[in-house]
């Protein structure tokens, strides 16, 4: 098959990752017959540079027009300094929401290769973890309404929290089918004992129950769950929850996997379309130095292959290959104590071998 993928390298350590995941995903074309077309398109700092603005219009159009996306990072401190609606960052948000890619898939897993590198005990994680984060990305208070105005004690400013019943509904029944495809176990985290948009969403989430009665559904207070991540990781297996708690919480879950720069994620809407992209940032301290760890990158397009494309073998292959270099003890610098470690270029050599 042939298959047409807009690349949005980014800022930073974008371009390097991206280009590990590329050569990857060439890998997997060559061995099992598939064409995979690369489009570049600018996004974030980048682009700010070169035209102007985070999220030039062609950029958004040639996603649309795109089977799916693949992007590294944005973001720098050259550009922060920039108004809030300037930002590299704005154009993250900007190209999800033009993308209507509500749903937000994180897996957390703890690779048995890495379990030294949990900061957790032993004991804790002695069988280990794998988790589904579901967020929501596309409402919540990073979309809701915003503003500067004078207030009871002079200048303020103030973000809005409002989920509809519509995009509750829309997330849960993603969150609900997750569930089934995995160990049944829904886990739904809101801020429902202060928060109206809370106790909505935990309505909702209640009354899809009696379509999912293989699910076992219940609530936890995002307090808790912030707890509970630390104390018994393993009694997760799917999330579900608001755009901002989900991004707050999947650092954290992120932590306990041992690096950050192995977490993967897929950004979903209604038809096949999606934009894949590590969970991390665009580590401005590491970038054009050939050191960043690839693997969230490369993990992301497996997502892409499974769930834009659906090629399962394909994406197992990639997974696969990871775990057996990782096995076999190769780390990168994130990973390595200051120890011998490969590069960027040298770790995805390793995978390609491997698939
Ligand atoms: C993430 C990031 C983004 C988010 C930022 C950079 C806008 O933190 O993807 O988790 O908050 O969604
Ligand atoms: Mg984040």
């Amino acid at each position: 098959m042939n298959y047409n993928i807009a690349l949005l390298k980014g800022d930073g350590i974008g371009p390097e990752i991206v280009d590990s995941a590329v050569r990857v995903l060439e890998a997997i074309g060559k061995k099992y017959n598939h064409t995979f077309n690369f489009t570049p398109y600018l996004i974030g700092g980048c682009a700010i540079d070169a035209t102007g603005e985070p999220l030039p219009k062609e950029t958004v159009e040639g996603c649309l027009a795109s089977d799916s996306v693949l992007l590294g990072a944005v973001g720098g401190p050259k550009w922060d300094t920039l108004p809030g609606n300037m930002r590299p960052e704005k154009a993250l948000l900007g190209i999800r929401s033009a993308m209507g890619l509500f749903t937000n898939l994180r897996p957390a897993k703890l690779y048995s290769a890495l379990k030294d590198e949990c900061p957790l005990r032993a004991d804790i994680v002695e069988n280990g973890f794998d988790i589904m984060i579901v967020r929501e990305l596309t409402g919540g208070i990073y979309f809701g309404e915003r503003g500067m105005r004078e207030g009871k004690y002079g200048e303020e400013a103030y973000d809005t929290e409002c989920y509809s019943r519509m995009e509750i509904e829309r997330i849960c029944k993603v969150a609900y089918e997750t569930a089934l495809k995995r160990k049944c176990k829904l886990i739904s985290i809101d801020k429902a004992n202060v928060l109206d948009s809370s106790r909505l969403w935990r309505k909702i989430v209640h009354e899809m129950e009696k379509d999912y009665p293989e699910v076992e559904v219940a609530d936890m207070l995002v307090d808790n769950a912030a707890m509970q991540l630390v104390r018994n990781p393993a009694q997760f297996d799917v999330i579900v929850t608001t755009n901002m708690f989900g991004d707050i919480l999947s650092d954290e879950a992120s932590q306990i996997t041992g690096s950050i720069g192995m977490l993967p994620s897929a950004s979903l809407g209604d038809n096949t379309r999606g934009l894949y992209e590590p969970i991390h940032g665009s580590a401005p301290d590491i970038a054009g130095q050939n050191k960043a760890n690839p693997i969230a990158t490369i993990l992301s397009a497996s997502m892409m292959l499974l769930y834009s494309f659906n090629l399962k073998e394909e994406s197992d292959n990639i997974v696969n290959a990871v775990d057996k270099v990782l096995n076999a003890g190769y780390r990168t610098a994130d990973l390595s104590h200051g120890k011998e470690y490969l590069s960027t270029v040298e770790i995805t050599d390793k995978i390609i071998e491997n698939l």
